[in-house]
Parts: C-alpha cells; sequence; structure tokens
C-alpha cells in the first residue's frame, strides 16, 4: 500500500527550514540515479517512508521577506545564507503566513545589519491554531531562534490543542520537560525534542570522544569545546541572555557520556563567537585533557568545519519519519529512542550506539516508543 505524504508545518523559515527542503528535493530528484545510494542520509526507508514522502502544508515566520511569500521564495529570501543545495524548488502552494513574535527577535538584530538580520514585518499575526488545522499537517517543526521560550511554548500550545505533533529542533525544553511531556501524553501526541544533535556536529564528535576517553579507562580532567559561525544563529547567540538553555543542551549532552561528572569549572562548551564572513560555515574548535596509564597525562585538540544547516537535515528526516509512525501506532508523549538519537536534550540520554539500537528496533516495531 502506498502511504500518503507526511504534511509538516515549520515555525521559522531560516536556514535549517531551508537546507531542510532542499534537501529533500535533492532526494526526490536523484532517486532514479544509478549512482544513487542513499548518499549522506542515515535512513533511507523508514516504514515505509522515503525522505521525499514529506510535504509542507504551512509555515510561518515574522520576517518581512519571508511573510507573505510562497515558500519557495522565502527559503532563498535574506538574511538566510546557508549553500544552495538544490535552486530549482517546485512551485510551492503553500504562503508563509505571519507568527506571533513574542520572545523570537532579539533587540541587538538591529545594530546589524538588514541583509544579516531578522527585520520583523508589520503584517498581523495569523490565526496560528486554524492555519494549522486548515492544511491538514501532522507535525509541526520548531526552528525558531535560540532563547525563544515564550514563542516556542505558543507554538507547543498551538499542537496541543489542534492534535498536531512537535518536532522540536531548539533547546526550550519542551519534550524534555516533565510537564509538557505529560500534557502531550495526555492528548495522546507524539513528540520529539529537544534541540537536534547534527548528523556529523561539534555534539556528537565530542560525544562519542568522552565516551572514547571514558572506554578507554583515560580521565577526562577538562574540555572544552567553541564554536564561530556567521549565520542568524550565532549572531542572535550574541545575546548571551537567549543563551542559558542551549549552554545546558550542549553541556549535559558531553557531561551525560561521563560516569562522573566534570566540575562545571572544568567543562567550557557554548556557541562562541559571530564571524560573519563564515556565514552558514561553523568550525568547532575542540581540546580534551586527560590522564591515562600510570597517571600519565595526555591531549587531544580537534577542528571541525561545517555547513551548520544541511547537517541537522538528515536528522530531522528522520525525526519526522518517526514521529508519523508514532501517529499511526498511536503512540502519545515523548518518543524516547528517536530523541535520544536525534536530540542533544532528549528525555532520556543514551550513548549514541544504544540510542541507534534502540531507533532501529522502534521502526521494526520491536519498542514501543
Ligand atoms: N545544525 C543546525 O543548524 C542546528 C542544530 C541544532 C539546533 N539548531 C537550532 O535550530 C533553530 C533554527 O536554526 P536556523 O539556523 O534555521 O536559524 P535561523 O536564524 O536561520 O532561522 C530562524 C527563523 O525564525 C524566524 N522567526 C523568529 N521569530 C519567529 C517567531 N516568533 N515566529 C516565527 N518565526 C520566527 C526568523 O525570521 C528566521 O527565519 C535555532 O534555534 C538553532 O539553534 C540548529
Amino acid at each position: 500500500m502506498t502511504k500518503r505524504a507526511i504534511r509538516i508545518a515549520i515555525v521559522g523559515v531560516g536556514n535549517c527550514a531551508s537546507s531542510l527542503l532542499q534537501g529533500i528535493e535533492f532526494y526526490r530528484a536523484n532517486q532514479k540515479s544509478s549512482t544513487f545510494e542513499a548518499l549522506g542520509l542515515m535512513h533511507l526507508d523508514i516504514a515505509g517512508y522515503k525522505p521525499w514522502d514529506i510535504e509542507v502544508g504551512a509555515a510561518f515566520d515574522i520576517d518581512r521577506r519571508k511573510v507573505g511569500k510562497s515558500l519557495k521564495e522565502a527559503v532563498f529570501a535574506k538574511p538566510n545564507c546557508t549553500r544552495v543545495i538544490f535552486p530549482n524548488l517546485n512551485d510551492s502552494v503553500v504562503t508563509v503566513s505571519m507568527g506571533e513574535v513574542l520572545d523570537g527577535v532579539s533587540d541587538h538584530m538591529k545594530d546589524f545589519p538588514e541583509d544579516r538580520a531578522f527585520v520583523v514585518t508589520d503584517q498581523k499575526p495569523c490565526n496560528v491554531e486554524k492555519v494549522l488545522r486548515d492544511s491538514g499537517v501532522d507535525i509541526l517543526l520548531n526552528y525558531l531562534p535560540v532563547g525563544s521560550d515564550r514563542a516556542t511554548r505558543f507554538y507547543a500550545g498551538a499542537c496541543l490543542n489542534t492534535g498536531v505533533s512537535l518536532v522540536n529542533c531548539m533547546p526550550s525544553f519542551i519534550a524534555s520537560d516533565p510537564e509538557w511531556a505529560k500534557r502531550f501524553e495526555a492528548k495522546g501526541i507524539p513528540i520529539v525534542g529537544d534541540d537536534v544533535k547534527s548528523q556529523l556536529g561539534a555534539t556528537i564528535v565530542h560525544r562519542t570522544l568522552t565516551k572514547l576517553f571514558e572506554d578507554r579507562g583515560v580521565r577526562l580532567d577538562r574540555t572544552y569545546q567553541i564554536n564561530t559561525g556567521g549565520n542568524t544563529d550565532f549572531l542572535n547567540m550574541l545575546n548571551r541572555s537567549r543563551l542559558r538553555s542551549k549552554r545546558i543542551s550542549k553541556t549535559e549532552a558531553i557531561q551525560s557520556q561521563l560516569e562522573i561528572p566534570l566540575d562545571a569549572e572544568n567543562i567550557h562548551i557554548g556557541p562562541s563567537d559571530y564571524v560573519p564572513w563564515q556565514n552558514d560555515n561553523k568550525v568547532c574548535f575542540l581540546r580534551m585533557e586527560g590522564t591515562g596509564f600510570a597517571g600519565v597525562p595526555l591531549n587531544l585538540e580537534l577542528r571541525l568545519s561545517v555547513e551548520d544547516s544541511p547537517n541537522s537535515g538528515g536528522v530531522t528526516i528522520d525525526a519526522i519519519r518517526c514521529c508519523q509512525i508514532a501517529r499511526e501506532r498511536k503512540i502519545g508523549g515523548p518518543l524516547a529512542s528517536i530523541s535520544a538519537y536525534a536530540m542533544k536534550h532528549p528525555p532520556v540520554q543514551y550513548p549514541d550506539t544504544v540510542a541507534k539500537a534502540m531507533v532501529d528496533e522502534f521502526i521494526a516495531g520491536r519498542r514501543e516508543r
């Protein structure tokens, strides 16, 4: 039986949304090529769903260069700056609706050139719940800027009122907050979160190396992870007051791999600076100092350079498809396996190899969530 497409709504048509939608079209266009081997994907098929079985039914933003525009136009509009993977998107019937601004836009954005920052439109907000209902979407993807706690709770509430699932790609805690988790469970709505863990980004590399130290009997004594980038995500995070949950999310992702967590002063992890000319290129500088056999010290230095937004695309494609099969199986509340695999701050942390096995069991129907 052919399955119907998974219909999603997007909140925040920024760089991540742009890469996700271009990526889906990239795979749709290349699926019949003889050299196609699921290049760059973690799963080509999830319970019958391919990446190109995802379609957008609604989109919300607040920027005057995106609101009221077709989705095809909005994903390439400034200040988006990610690498163009697939320029020829199909004409979309979806027009970007005006969302609720709330705490989505930091004041310091006004001090930067318009091409680099968010510019709020003067259009009136739409009725978000009505748009969700009318568009018949299954899942809402939250791509709001870091620090948008009130806005995230607003869209999560809209999900609860309309029966739409949430895949929370940013670090305002919903799936990993017991109160919110209970509300989704009580309504029988599956949710995945929080804060997407990129395919091969700073977090997964740092976690894997931390686990390696632990497994090889090397005591990790101190570590830092310093990140720079030039997209609006990094510009937004220059406002340190918005960073609290991002720091918690990124730090716990590493501490959870240690039997005895490091003292706070021995671990420093965070988005560290905004370098405009880097655009969507993110560079991570990592240092780990440890003690090995017979108390002899060692240290490791690593520099990782990635295009930030496509790095989250394939992970999100898996989160969406797992969420959809949970909907079909009538499972409500946080999905432990895909959240642990795909998110930095899941309800429960597992080592990444364990989380991957859990996801495969879940997909095969041998694990409830
Ligand atoms: N690899 C990654 O890029 C990655 C990994 C983990 C988490 N994240 C998180 O995902 C989120 C999205 O990242 P991005 O790079 O696409 O950010 P972005 O800055 O490119 O996009 C954010 C979008 O949200 C819109 N927006 C702001 N306030 C809004 C509101 N109230 N309602 C609707 N739209 C609003 C902005 O206009 C913009 O289009 C960020 O929180 C980021 O930290 C990204």
